[in-house]
C-alpha cells in the first residue's frame, strides 16, 4: 500500500490509488499508465536479457521520461537494432549503464543474474543425442563471478545456441571446448568418464521433469 501511495505523484494517479488500496496485494491491479507495460521486455541477441518496468517505475519511483527521452525508445527492439546494445556500451554509460553504474543503481558488472535470469528448468539438449543435462545450480548459480567462467566465450547466454553448432560433440569436448573447458579431470570430472552424469537419457529426463511432485510428497 505504501508503495502505491509513494509513487503516485500525479493527482489523478493518487485518486486512482485509493481504489487500489483495498486490495493492493492482488496482482491484477496492474496500472499500465503508471507502471509501464506489464510483460517483461526480453532481448535474445546475443544474450538473453530481461527488463521489467514495475521495479523501475512503481518501486524505484522513476518517471517514464527518465528513460524515454534520450536513453530508450518507447518500442521494444529498438535498442537491439542499434547494434550497440552490449555490455561494453553499458560500461561506457549507455542504455542501462546510464544508471547501472554502481551509483544510481547497482553496477552492470555485478549481479549478472538480475538482468540475465537463469532459467527455472535445467537446460537439456536433445541433439545429436537425447538427453544431456546441465544445471546452473551445481555450477555456481549463487556466485556472480562465475558467470564469466562460461559466458565469456565458452557458451552464449541463450539456450539452444550451442546445439545449433555442428561441433557441439564429444570430439570438441575432449579437445577442451564447451563442457570440456572444465570437464578434463582437473577442474571437474573428465568427460570420458561418468557418461551417465551428463547423459541422463530419456528415462532420466522424464524423472527429472516430474521431480517436483515427488519432492513435495516426501516433504522436502
Ligand atoms: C528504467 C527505464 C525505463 C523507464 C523508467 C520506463 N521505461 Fe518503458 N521501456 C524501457 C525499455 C528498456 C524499453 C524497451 C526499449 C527497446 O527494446 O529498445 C521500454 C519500452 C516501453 C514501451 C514499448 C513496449 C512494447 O511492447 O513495444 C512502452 C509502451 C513503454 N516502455 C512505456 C513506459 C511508460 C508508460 C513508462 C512510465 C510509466 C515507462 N515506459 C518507463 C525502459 C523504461
Ligand atoms: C543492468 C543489467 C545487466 C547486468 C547487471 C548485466 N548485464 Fe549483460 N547484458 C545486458 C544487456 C541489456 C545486454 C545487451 C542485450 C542482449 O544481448 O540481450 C547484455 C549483454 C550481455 C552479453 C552479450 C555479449 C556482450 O558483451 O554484450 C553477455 C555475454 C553478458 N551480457 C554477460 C553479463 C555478465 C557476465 C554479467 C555480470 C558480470 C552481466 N552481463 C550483467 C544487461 C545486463
Ligand atoms: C534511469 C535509470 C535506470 C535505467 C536506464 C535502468 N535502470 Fe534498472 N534500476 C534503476 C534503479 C534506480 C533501480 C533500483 C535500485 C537498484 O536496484 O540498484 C533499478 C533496478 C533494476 C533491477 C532490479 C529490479 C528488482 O526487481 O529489484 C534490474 C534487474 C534492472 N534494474 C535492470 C535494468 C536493465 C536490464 C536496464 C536496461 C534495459 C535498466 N535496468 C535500466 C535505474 C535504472
Ligand atoms: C559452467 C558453465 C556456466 C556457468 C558458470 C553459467 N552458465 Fe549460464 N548457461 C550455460 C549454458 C551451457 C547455457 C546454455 C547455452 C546453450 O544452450 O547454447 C547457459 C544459458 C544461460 C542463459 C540463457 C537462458 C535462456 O533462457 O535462454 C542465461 C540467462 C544464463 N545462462 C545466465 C547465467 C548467469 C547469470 C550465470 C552466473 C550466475 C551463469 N549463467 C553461469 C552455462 C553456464
Ligand atoms: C560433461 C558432460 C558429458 C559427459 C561426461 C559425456 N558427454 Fe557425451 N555429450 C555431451 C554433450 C554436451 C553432447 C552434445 C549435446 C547432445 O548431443 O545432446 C554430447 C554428445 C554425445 C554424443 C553424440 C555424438 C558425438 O559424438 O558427440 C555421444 C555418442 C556421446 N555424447 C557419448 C558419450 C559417452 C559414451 C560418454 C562417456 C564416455 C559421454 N558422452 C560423456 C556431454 C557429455
Ligand atoms: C567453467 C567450468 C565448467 C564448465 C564449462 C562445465 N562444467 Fe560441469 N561442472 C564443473 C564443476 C566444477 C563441477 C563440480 C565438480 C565435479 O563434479 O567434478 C561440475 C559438475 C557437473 C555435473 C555434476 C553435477 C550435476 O549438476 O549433476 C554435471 C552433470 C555437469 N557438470 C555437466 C556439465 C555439462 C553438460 C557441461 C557443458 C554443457 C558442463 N558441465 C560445463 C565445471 C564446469
Amino acid at each position: 500500500m505504501m508503495k502505491i501511495i509513494f509513487i503516485a505523484s500525479g493527482i489523478t494517479l493518487l485518486a486512482g490509488s485509493f481504489l487500489l488500496v483495498s486490495n493492493a496485494a492482488a496482482t491484477d491491479d496492474y496500472d499500465v499508465k503508471a507502471f509501464g507495460p506489464k510483460s517483461p521486455i526480453v532481448w535474445t541477441k546475443p544474450a538473453k536479457t530481461s527488463f521489467e518496468h514495475r521495479p523501475h517505475t512503481d518501486v524505484a519511483g522513476l518517471e517514464c521520461k527518465a528513460c524515454h527521452g534520450e536513453i530508450f525508445a518507447m518500442q521494444r527492439g529498438v535498442a537491439q537494432k542499434t547494434g550497440k546494445f552490449t555490455m561494453a556500451s553499458l560500461a561506457d554509460g549507455m542504455f542501462c549503464g546510464a544508471c547501472h553504474d554502481g551509483k544510481r543503481a547497482f553496477a552492470s558488472d555485478t549481479k549478472c543474474a538480475a538482468c540475465h535470469k537463469i532459467p527455472d528448468d535445467p537446460i537439456v539438449w536433445t541433439k545429436p543425442v537425447k538427453a544431456v543435462v546441465f544445471f546452473h545450480e551445481t555450477h555456481g548459480e549463487k556466485s556472480d563471478l562465475k558467470c564469466v567462467s562460461c559466458h565469456d566465450g565458452t557458451f552464449p547466454m541463450q539456450v539452444g545456441v550451442a546445439e545449433k553448432s555442428s561441433n557441439f560433440t564429444m570430439k570438441s569436448i575432449y579437445e577442451g571446448r564447451y563442457c570440456g573447458a572444465c570437464h578434463d579431470g582437473d577442474t571437474a570430472f573428465a568427460a570420458n568418464t561418468r557418461c551417465n552424469t551428463c547423459h541422463i537419457g530419456r528415462k532420466g529426463y522424464d524423472r527429472l521433469m516430474g521431480r517436483d511432485p515427488y519432492a513435495e510428497k516426501d516433504g522436502h
